[in-house]
C-alpha cells in the first residue's frame, strides 16, 4: 500500500513540475516584439533592415526621453535639435506613408516640438503636447510604437 502511495505522489510532483514548466514556456512566447511600422514579413530582428524614417523615429523617441528627463530635473534645455527637420526628407520604408496627413501632422509635430526650446518656462506642458502630437499621426499611419510612445507623458 505504501509503495502505491509513494508512486503515486512522486507521479502527481512530476505532472505538476512539468505543468509549470509549461506555463512558465508559454508565458515567454506570449512576450511578443512590438508590431514595426509598417509591418515586415521578416521574423527575426536582426534580418529587419530600417528605412531612414524609421531610424530617425527611433532616434527622436531616445532625444524626447533624455529632453524629459532634463526637464524634470529642471536642466537647461539647449536649443531644439535640427536633424528632427529630417522627418520632412526621409526615405520611408513604404513610400505610400508620404500623403499630405503625414506632411500635415509631421509640420504641426515639429511646430509642437520647437515651442518647447522656445518656451522653456512652460516645458513639461509643451512637451507633453508635442506627444500628442507623435499620437496624433501614429494613431492613423503605424499602431505599433504607441503604448511605448504614451510612456514618453510626464505626469
Ligand atoms: C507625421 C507622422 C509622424 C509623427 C509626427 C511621428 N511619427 Fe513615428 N512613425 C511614423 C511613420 C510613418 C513610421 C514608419 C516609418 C518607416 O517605417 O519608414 C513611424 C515609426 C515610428 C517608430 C518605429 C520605428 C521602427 O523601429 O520601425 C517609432 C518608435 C516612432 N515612430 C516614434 C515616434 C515618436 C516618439 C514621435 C514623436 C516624438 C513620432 N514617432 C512622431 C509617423 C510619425
Amino acid at each position: 500500500m505504501k509503495k502505491i502511495i509513494a508512486i503515486v505522489l512522486v507521479f502527481s510532483f512530476f505532472c505538476f513540475a512539468s505543468s509549470l514548466m509549461l506555463v512558465s514556456c508559454q508565458k515567454k512566447e506570449a512576450k511578443v516584439e512590438e508590431e514595426k511600422c509598417p509591418p515586415t514579413k521578416e521574423k527575426k530582428l536582426e534580418m529587419y533592415q530600417m528605412s531612414e524614417m524609421a531610424a530617425l523615429m527611433e532616434q527622436m523617441y531616445v532625444d524626447n526621453k533624455r529632453l524629459k528627463e532634463r526637464i524634470q530635473k529642471g536642466d537647461t534645455l539647449g536649443t531644439f535639435p535640427k536633424h528632427f527637420l529630417k522627418i520632412h526628407t526621409a526615405k520611408f520604408t513604404d513610400e505610400t506613408d508620404n500623403d499630405l496627413f503625414f506632411k500635415q501632422k509631421a509640420k504641426d509635430y515639429i511646430a509642437a516640438q520647437q515651442l518647447i526650446y522656445s518656451d522653456p518656462k512652460n516645458a513639461e506642458q509643451h512637451f507633453n503636447a508635442g506627444v500628442d502630437a507623435c499620437l496624433k499621426c501614429h494613431e492613423s499611419k503605424c499602431g505599433g510604437p504607441i503604448p511605448r510612445i504614451k510612456k514618453l507623458y510626464i505626469k
